[in-house]
């Protein structure tokens, strides 16, 4: 069951795509890294608010497996503000009992980075409190292609049988295995796409999209958008009626 707040329900897991970082900083006329570094107050209200607001997971979109064809300076600056900020951030998620992981190709990183994160990883891995979910050189469609080919490995193993392939089966080999679907997703900037995020766990998610800038948004927009999820009958395929009888 969902936590209650405030006769709300609140999402058990929330997904963000961090969308506007660079246009922020455009506006302002600053480099497009400034807006990145800003967007790191923006992580730490979402992270605090679902937090306080009894969210089980919260799936943040940091760096998408196409980010690697921007400018060079633009990804070296992003990998080294992910460092500094896991350095930075790690008293505070110990505090909080925040339980770090983090979801994407992460073999494909540096391996200053990756040794950080897998650091921060294995220090929170017995909080209790939020899971905060880092999507990191992830997309959706390698997500699929990992998992088949995992699937495939067992096949010619001989430990799953071709017929034993279900849709559970293939959500065990997604890298979300063991998380639940985000029941809400939202994305900033005023961009209404995908991007390449958890297309197999979005099947059912509720979309909210808001102009807002990344380095702009604060609780009062997560709770914005928890107000709005709120509005929506999920129906899941059954009518308005059916949901009624229950
Ligand atoms: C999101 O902001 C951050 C990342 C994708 C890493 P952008 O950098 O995409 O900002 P815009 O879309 O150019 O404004
Ligand atoms: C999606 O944002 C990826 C992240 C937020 C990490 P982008 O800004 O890269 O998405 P597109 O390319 O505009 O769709
Ligand atoms: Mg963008």
């Amino acid at each position: 069951m969902s936590a209650k707040q405030d006769g709300r329900e609140i999402p058990k897991h929330i997904a963000v795509i961090m969308d506007g970082n660079g246009r922020w900083a455009k506006q302002k006329g600053a480099m497009r890294s400034f807006g990145h570094r800003s967007g790191v107050q923006a992580v730490r209200e979402i992270t605090e608010g679902c937090s306080e607001l009894g969210v089980d997971y919260l799936t943040l979109y940091a760096f998408s497996t196409e980010n690697w064809s921007r400018p060079q300076k633009e990804v070296d600056g992003l990998m080294s503000l992910l460092i500094k900020t896991i350095e930075m951030e790690l008293s505070t998620l110990m505090k909080n009992s925040i339980r770090l992981t983090a979801i994407g190709d992460l073999k494909g990183l540096a391996t200053g980075v990756h040794k950080k994160l897998l650091g921060a990883i294995d220090v929170t891995s017995r909080n209790k409190g939020l899971n905060l979910i880092l999507a990191l050189n992830y997309s959706g469609k390698w997500d699929l292609t990992q998992a088949c080919r995992s699937i495939c490995g067992e096949v010619i193993k001989g430990t799953i049988k071709p017929e034993a392939i279900d849709e559970n089966l293939l959500s065990d080999h997604l890298s979300t295995k063991r998380i639940p679907d985000p029941a809400l997703l939202i994305r900033t900037s005023g961009e209404m796409r995908i991007s390449n995020f958890l297309l197999w766990q979005l099947a059912y998610t509720e979309f909210f999209f808001t102009e807002i800038l990344w380095p702009d948004f604060r609780k009062k927009h997560l709770n914005l958008a928890i107000d709005s999820f709120n509005r929506r009958e999920r129906r899941f395929g059954k009518t308005s009626e059916q949901l009624d009888l229950k």
